[in-house]
């Protein structure tokens, strides 16, 4: 890709893209007029090696997983993260994902009473920070919910989402973080990593008294004492939850407010999705009803392809290596990546290759899944061993939400005018929300 100025020209393109809500869209015409894979000159001495090839993110991703970091993330994140898994590598990234891993298995995650709870406050609001944070703490910070909120609880989501925002700013500065100064994001992270640290403190006093006492039988699962039943160590247990926090809360909820959106513009999708919920005739679905309902997933796969929640993605090479394809002059052969080359991939552009999906691969379309198998042009979880670990909690949660609100409502209206427009943060999420009107199926 030519560049001039030394590639502010692209820099400045794509920060007033941003501006307009339409970074994803100016990366995916790039690579359009580029090609899959290419150099993006980005400002003084800087090069990108950007690319949207299937065959290059399982490379970054898995095959060569080794050969790149994300350690780039660690001063952004750091004040409010810590050392957690989401900001590590090598080594102690192992040590966190070994530590979490084994707390998302299967009957962990199939406990479904834990979402009914705060569906069935979701039908009178709309949650989801509330279910992670019992799943998370063994207590809810309730923002739906009467009593505690008014206690101030509510602070901590404010907090974290004041934390997060100033986190993101961060990275965006890239090397100049060093000179951010923002005393409300320094409060903010500091009050969230309080707030959760007082709760791993409480969980070790209790465990420390309780040690004798053999059964915790009958209890719900809390995601804290598993993990207190294998470190003791203060700070490692509040980094990995606020990381846990981090990953899982907003991703989740945008995948539902993005779903919404689109089947309030798309009735046909919505009658489909709502026979398919009839058969249920009323039943709360369990865990096995949802991964049988095909039309479900297929909805969500179709909206994890066209909104994919982490749309872009960074790795930085720590040795010399080589990605598969984008070099030479067909533009097949494979191409040298020196030691600290960035290499970005859009997921955005990836998850609409016409070569892949055909040539309605910009449209909303649940019914391609019956016959599409994409391998890795279709990663909304990523892939390899940094896989999303909440991969099933975060379907099985938004799975469970989407069908009690089809059983509690017989129509959707859009009440926004406009096509979906993507806001990019930290993840993904739709730009104007998703106003609704939903008529109630007992009126
Ligand atoms: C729709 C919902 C979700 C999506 C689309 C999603 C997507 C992703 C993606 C793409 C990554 C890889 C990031 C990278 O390597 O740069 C990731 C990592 C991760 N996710 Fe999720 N995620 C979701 C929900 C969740 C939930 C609910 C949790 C936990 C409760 C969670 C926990 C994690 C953790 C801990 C990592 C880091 C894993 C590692 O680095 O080894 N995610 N997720």
């Amino acid at each position: 890709m030519p560049g001039y100025l030394f590639g502010f020209d692209h820099l400045w393109t794509l920060i007033e893209a941003y501006g307009a809500k339409e970074s994803l869209e100016c990366v995916h015409s790039w690579h359009t007029e580029f090609g899959n894979t290419f150099n993006l000159p980005f400002g003084v001495g800087r090069t990108v090696v950007q690319t949207c090839d299937p065959k290059n993110i399982q490379a970054v991703l898995a095959l060569k997983f080794n050969d790149f970091d994300i350690a780039i993330r660690q001063k952004p994140f750091g004040p409010l993260l810590g050392n957690g898994i989401f900001v590590s590598d090598g080594k102690a990234w192992e040590h966190s994902r070994a530590l979490l891993r084994p707390n998302f298995v299967r009957n962990q995650i199939s406990d479904i009473a834990v979402y009914e709870k705060h569906v069935s406050q979701l039908i009178k609001h709309i949650p989801t920070i509330d279910s992670a944070t019992e799943f998370l703490f063994g207590k809810s910070i309730d923002t739906l919910g009467s009593g505690e909120s008014q206690n101030g609880n509510n602070s901590f989501a404010e907090n974290f989402t004041v934390s997060q925002a100033g986190s993101l700013t961060r990275l965006l500065l890239g090397p100049l973080v060093v000179f951010h100064r923002d005393p409300a994001f320094v409060k903010a992270s500091e009050e969230s990593r309080n707030y959760v640290k007082r709760i791993v403190e409480e969980t070790l006093e209790q465990r420390a008294l309780q040690e004798e006492k053999s059964s915790s039988a009958g209890q719900s699962y809390v995601f804290l004492d598993e993990l207190a039943k294998q470190t003791q160590d203060e700070k490692m247990l509040t980094d990995q939850l606020l990381n846990i926090l981090l990953a899982g809360r907003d991703t989740t909820a945008a995948l539902l407010s993005v779903t919404f959106f689109l089947l309030a513009k798309r009735e046909d999708v919505w009658s489909k999705l709502r026979s398919e919920v009839l058969k249920l005739e009323g039943k709360r679905p369990g865990f096995e009803d949802l991964k049988s309902m095909t039309y479900l997933q297929w909805v969500m796969n179709e909206t994890l392809r066209m909104y994919p929640i982490v749309p872009l993605n960074l790795r930085v090479a720590n040795k010399n290596t080589v990605l598969p394809t984008g070099g030479g002059p067909s533009g097949n052969q494979p191409i040298f990546i020196r030691k600290g080359q960035e290499v970005q991939w859009s997921l955005y552009a990836a998850q609409r290759l016409p070569e892949v999906y055909g040539e309605d691969s910009n449209e909303f379309k649940p019914e391609r899944w019956e016959k599409i198998r994409p391998g890795w042009a279709y990663v909304p979880f990523s892939g390899g061993p940094r896989v999303c670990i909440g991969k099933q909690f975060a379907l099985t949660e938004a799975g469970y939400t989407i069908v009690r609100l089809l059983q509690e409502f017989t129509q959707i209206e859009s009440r926004t005018s406009e096509p979906f427009k993507a806001h990019v943060g930290l993840a993904l999420s739709s730009e104007y929300g998703a106003k609704v009107c939903l008529t109630p199926a007992q009126a």
